[in-house]
């Protein structure tokens, strides 16, 4: 089976992935092959610090990989937090607080519209492709579920009426971003 590192120390992102993959291949945690680095997210586009991340363990490693980079992009607020979702409300990247301050900034606003977007950039063999998976939805009044990370309790996504955070991973990974660019990443993977 192909051998393939996820460049990310988030436990919550690989389960996901691994959940839709399903077996399909071998994924290795950055911990499981013995690298412990924060990798780095200087850029201001998803797709920039998607590459880097595959490109930096990539380097460090030659065995193939990949990194994802996901944003929240809300329409009343020309695209906040986007590719800054992570550090929205300071460097701690405190979800409640992130959360908070969203919530805070879309008060009284009509127009509650947003998505995720997620990019997927793949390492092959030295060659770089990208995937991309966006799922479109709404930000609710106030956070609502235990489940799931980050945004999730005040997302809604579009034919739901429930969060993220209210739904178990198999369904949230129906609706989501990044199972959609896995699926592409996949029928890609499985096509070559
Ligand atoms: P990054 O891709 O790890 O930089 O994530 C950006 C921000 O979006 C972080 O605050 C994550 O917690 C959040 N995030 C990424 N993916 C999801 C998701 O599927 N649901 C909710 N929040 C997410």
């Amino acid at each position: 089976m192909q051998k393939l590192i996820f460049a990310t120390n988030n436990r919550h992102k690989t389960e996901e992935i691994r959940s839709v993959l399903k077996g399909r291949f071998n994924i290795i945690t950055l911990a499981e092959a013995g690298i412990d680095i924060d990798i780095p997210e200087p850029f201001d586009t998803l797709e920039e610090n998607a590459k880097e991340k595959a490109i930096t363990i990539y380097k460090l490693t030659g065995i193939s990989c990949f990194g994802e980079d996901t944003g929240l992009e809300t329409h009343a607020l020309n695209g906040e937090p986007g590719v800054k979702s992570a550090r929205y409300a300071g460097e701690e990247r405190d979800f409640t607080a992130n959360m908070e301050k969203l919530l805070n900034k879309l008060r009284g606003k009509a127009d509650r519209t947003a998505r995720f977007r997620t990019v997927i950039s793949l390492i092959l063999e030295g060659i770089e492709y990208q995937f991309e998976g966006i799922c479109e939805g709404q930000i609710a009044e106030a956070p609502r579920g235990e489940k799931g990370f980050g945004y999730d309790p005040v997302f809604v996504p579009l034919r739901s009426n429930r969060t993220f955070a209210e739904m178990s991973m198999a369904e949230k990974n129906q609706y989501s971003h990044r199972g959609k660019a896995v699926e592409r990443f996949v029928q890609f993977l499985i096509k070559i």
